[in-house]
């Protein structure tokens, strides 16, 4: 058995317990990655003979064809469990399914699940690496590792930097990766959105809480936008989405009081004319579509930390 080189985990579950080098290291890989991406044959043999399996219990758009474009840039073979059509259907637990697609031959796991935690629970449980890829409202830190790389491309140090989350921050995974990410790399956080939609000690994650965007916004170095998660909450967290759009959804009115140099950010999918007026999505300031580009970077980078220096044989 060959030691596990790259990070210090055999799996990633969250930005929360990533030790700051090894989240440096993950960024600095995928500006490597990067540069294999803009090559006229985007294809290197770092994991060839791998496994990755892709088991998603929620929808995805990104995340999952980001993963599989990364695995295939670095010639691993990929599975893509269509969970609906499995035996989970039949009552098979999570972990049965898991162990029996580690004793298939996959040696790493990319896994969205609604329940926070999941990831973690195969973890400890099998011997391939764990990736996680959104569990329920818990953390999706492969989502802020790929918002924190493009913060750092166009702005290089976020120390000091001031970036307003802006949205569903009480339901969102991927508000509680960028914080934990920002504040490892000295940034200051601002979390905006009604006061139902923020949890009331937040700011115990060493964060501003605000209800006011454009005061927010005046300031702000990035404005990262969040969708709201209709599917998560309960109902009547506001009045109507009108209402929601006027106070905290993201206009060029609004937008004309911030620094010239502001980034606009949203991990998609973007509701429009609910959190992003079509104009600011599609607007000068925007990096949305930067951001999924080097969503792949960024995960070949993950893949390569976690799985190369594993033998093939080491997960079975
Ligand atoms: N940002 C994100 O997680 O998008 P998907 O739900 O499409 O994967």
């Amino acid at each position: 058995m060959s030691k596990v080189k790259g990070l210090k985990s055999k799996d990633l579950l969250g930005l929360r317990d990533l030790p700051v080098d090894d989240l440096n290291l993950i960024l600095d890989t995928a500006s490597s990655m990067k540069e294999i991406l803009s090559r006229p044959v985007p294809k290197v043999p770092a994991l060839l003979g791998k496994s990755i399996c892709l088991l998603f219990y929620e929808n995805s758009t990104r995340t999952r064809t980001s993963f599989e474009a990364a695995a295939k840039m670095l010639s691993a073979g990929t599975t893509n469990v269509a969970v609906a059509q499995s035996s989970v259907a039949k009552g098979e637990t999570l972990i049965d399914t898991a162990k029996n697609l580690e004793a298939v031959g996959h040696q790493a796991f990319v896994i969205r699940h609604n329940m926070a935690g999941a990831p973690h629970l195969l973890a400890r449980n099998l011997k391939a690496s764990i990736i996680n890829a959104g569990d329920g409202q818990d953390e999706h830190p492969s989502q802020g590792l790929l918002d924190i790389f493009t913060m750092r491309e166009k702005k290089g140090s976020l120390k000091g930097k001031k970036v307003v989350i802006v949205g569903d921050i009480a339901h969102s995974r991927v508000a509680r990766s960028n914080i934990w990410g920002l504040n490892k790399l000295g940034a200051r956080v601002s979390v905006v959105g009604p006061a139902t939609l923020l949890p009331k000690d937040i700011e115990k994650m060493g964060v501003k809480a605000s209800y006011d965007l454009e005061e927010e916004i005046e300031d702000a170095d990035f404005i990262n936008v969040l969708r709201i998660q209709l599917e998560r909450q309960g109902r009547g967290l506001f009045p109507s989405l009108e209402e929601y759009h006027e106070l905290f959804g993201l206009t060029a009115k609004k937008l004309a009081r911030a620094k010239k140099e502001i980034m606009v950010m949203h991990p998609g999918p973007i509701n429009r004319g609910v959190e992003i007026s079509s104009e600011v999505a599609d607007g000068p300031y925007n990096v949305i579509l930067d951001q999924v580009q080097n969503g792949v970077a960024v995960r070949m980078a993950i893949l390569f930390l976690l799985l190369s220096g594993r033998a093939t044989d080491e997960a079975n």
